[in-house]
């Protein structure tokens, strides 16, 4: 716990020098720290920290990007040539990288990936798997996908865009991605329909958690517990409030406290036009010693 706790203040101090020290925080921030850091940072906060630093790619870039790839054939890249000759380090030819199997010049990023900077150990190869497991050893910097969750391929979706809008494409490495006459392998096609699966998933779990958002809770010892709804729990903001059931959905392993609209058509199904809400659906347990329509119910009662 009180690990937890410093750990949590690591997490706060750092991301506050990130934001003034941006480029600077790797050398300020040991690397084992922001390992662990980077175990229980959720996905969100990651994403929304890398679009804080992204810079969006200018009209002009996005031209000279496209005018660049219709000039040239793509090059092809042996993982040897791109070791060698594009980690960027003295005498080499240029600074670049390879995110699922296609090259990109990041030598723009350079105090990122050049030798000594803090993502120094993604050029000159594909580290394409590290990206979303956080493991910057060299086993971990590898563009073989296996043993992954499959909920993890999400990941690689947003690094994805990020390298195609932030950098320019070179060409394609010769690898799990692409064969030797630079043709997407069946390797490329599996992942990029398990990101898409991912998507997909993630999709629905967002839609879902506003149709049944979360419930709002408390508990103490004297008081007991109690699950209540507002128009705004589960940081879904909304026009109506509903009331709380034990909502199993289908899969899951733990039932939760869903707030369900009771009062409306459903959102869905043959109920159309009845104005029970989704109070219908099949997963949804009523709460028991609780009115069906109260907007709070108590689950665990006071000791008294
Ligand atoms: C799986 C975990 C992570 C991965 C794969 C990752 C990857 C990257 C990459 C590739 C860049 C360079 C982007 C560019 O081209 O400009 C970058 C930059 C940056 N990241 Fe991360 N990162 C991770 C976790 C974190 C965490 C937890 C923090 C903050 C506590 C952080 C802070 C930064 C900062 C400040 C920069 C910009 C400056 C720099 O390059 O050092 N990163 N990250
Ligand atoms: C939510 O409830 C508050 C008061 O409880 C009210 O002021 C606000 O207008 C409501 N918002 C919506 C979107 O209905």
């Amino acid at each position: 716990m009180s690990c937890m706790k410093i750990s949590f203040l690591v997490l706060l101090i750092s991301l506050s020098l990130g934001y003034f020290y941006g480029d600077k925080i790797h050398s300020i921030v040991p690397r084992h720290v922001l390992k662990e850091i980077e175990s229980f940072v959720p996905s969100e906060v990651m994403a929304w920290w890398h679009g804080h630093q992204a810079k969006p790619a200018t009209p002009e870039k996005i031209t000279e990007k496209v005018d660049q790839a219709k000039k040239s054939e793509p090059h092809l890249f042996t993982k040897e040539e791109l070791w060698k000759y594009y980690r960027g380090d003295k005498g080499s030819k240029g600074l670049y990288l390879a995110f699922m199997g296609k090259v990109y010049d990041v030598s723009a990023g350079k105090t990122s990936y050049q030798p000594g900077g803090g993502y120094d150990f993604f050029a000159g190869r594909d580290g394409t798997k590290g990206f979303v497991t956080g493991d910057f050893s060299d086993e971990g910097l590898t563009d073989v996908l296996d043993g992954l969750d499959e909920n993890m391929f999400g990941g690689f979706k947003e690094w994805q865009t990020f390298y195609a809008t932030t950098y320019k494409f070179i060409g394609f490495l010769i690898g799990n991605f692409y064969d030797k006459n630079g043709q997407p392998t069946a390797a490329l096609k599996n992942a990029e329909s398990k990101i898409k699966s991912a998507m997909d998933v993630e999709k629905k779990r967002k839609e879902e958690s506003k149709k049944y958002p979360m419930c709002n809770s408390e508990s103490s010892a004297a008081k007991g517990s109690r699950v209540w709804c507002s128009n705004r729990s589960g940081g879904v903001e909304r026009d109506w409030v509903g009331v709380p059931r034990l909502y199993h959905a289908p899969g899951a392993t733990h039932a939760r406290c869903a707030c369900v609209r009771n009062t409306g058509p459903p959102t869905e199904g043959k109920d159309m036009g009845k104005n029970t809400g989704d109070l219908n659906s099949p997963y949804m347990k009523e709460y028991k010693n609780c009115k069906p329509d109260s907007p709070s119910c108590v689950t665990v009662p006071p000791r008294s």
